[in-house]
């Protein structure tokens, strides 16, 4: 473990774990083998890894738990948390930039993805592209323009790994479906009539059968973004990508996607 610890001030931690817990730390190291085992890759010592909608979760574990890398770049559009990261890291490897993007949970005031433009990287630098926990808020049209925004960035044979909400339910149990019905049977909350109203309304066994889309919970938009399989799977048509895997969820992930560039 490396002696540089990055103190991430309460008022920066928003959308992630608001307690630095062990648990955080936990999750991103199993993601992290999640990635290197999909990948087939022992470690990321030889990769250079685009974090969009990178939060602080992972740069603040890979510098604390000394995790192998060669070029980390995390992009999001909280910028005063970007600074932070700007001003504290100071490892070369590592390099840090804010964007405008509008997303109405995180960045109402932001300009639409789709006029985005560039980002401010080299084209085709990136041998892994991920996101985690940042399509559960992305709304359709922003899911395609996310995918083909950011794929100038990969390098010829890199991949894109991200997660995603799945209207479904899964084998083992895991997921968002499996996960909202354990918590409304667990916690008998005053909301909880609205959430299972719009549960029964969009869930279905048969995935096959679910909406295309539903923002579950509209008092707070795109806080939860579901999408059906097949729409999942539709959405990557036409934007460079092609679908490796789409994988069930696991202890420290919802659904996650792999792809590779056409
Ligand atoms: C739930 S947090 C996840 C943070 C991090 N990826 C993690 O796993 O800890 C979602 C992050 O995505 C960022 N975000 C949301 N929409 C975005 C967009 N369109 N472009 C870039 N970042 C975005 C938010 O500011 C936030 O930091």
């Amino acid at each position: 473990m490396s002696d540089q610890m990055l103190k991430v001030p309460r008022s920066l931690r928003r959308g992630g774990r608001l307690e630095e817990s062990e648990r955080s730390v936990r999750d991103t190291l199993k993601i992290i083998a999640l990635v290197c085992r999909n990948l087939g890759i022992d470690n990321l010592a030889e990769s250079r890894i685009l974090d969009m909608g990178c939060g602080y979760r992972m740069a603040k574990s890979i510098i604390e738990q000394d995790i192998l890398i060669k070029k980390y770049v995390g992009l999001d559009v909280f910028r005063d948390m970007i600074e932070f990261l700007r001003e504290e890291v100071n490892d070369p490897r590592f390099n840090f930039h804010s964007l405008d993007i509008h997303n109405e949970m995180y960045n109402p005031q932001g300009k639409p993805l789709a006029e985005l433009g560039a980002l401010p990287i080299s084209k085709e630098s990136f041998d892994i592209i991920w996101l985690f926990s940042v399509f559960t808020h992305l709304a359709p049209h922003d899911y395609s323009e996310m995918l083909k925004l950011l794929r100038p960035y990969v390098r010829p044979g890199g991949r894109l790994v991200f997660s995603l909400f799945v209207n479904e339910v899964t084998p083992s149990g895991l997921g968002f479906i499996s996960s909202v019905n354990k918590k409304f049977e667990e916690q008998a909350k005053e909301n909880t009539k609205i959430f299972m109203d719009k549960f029964s309304e969009t869930y279905n066994h048969e995935y096959a059968t679910a909406p295309p889309f539903v923002d579950f919970d509209p008092t707070q938009p795109l806080k939860w973004a579901i999408y059906s399989r097949e729409h999942a799977l539709e959405l990557v048509q036409g934007t460079g990508w092609e679908v490796e895997s789409l994988n069930d969820p696991e202890d420290a992930i919802q659904h996650y996607m792999i792809c590779r560039p056409v």
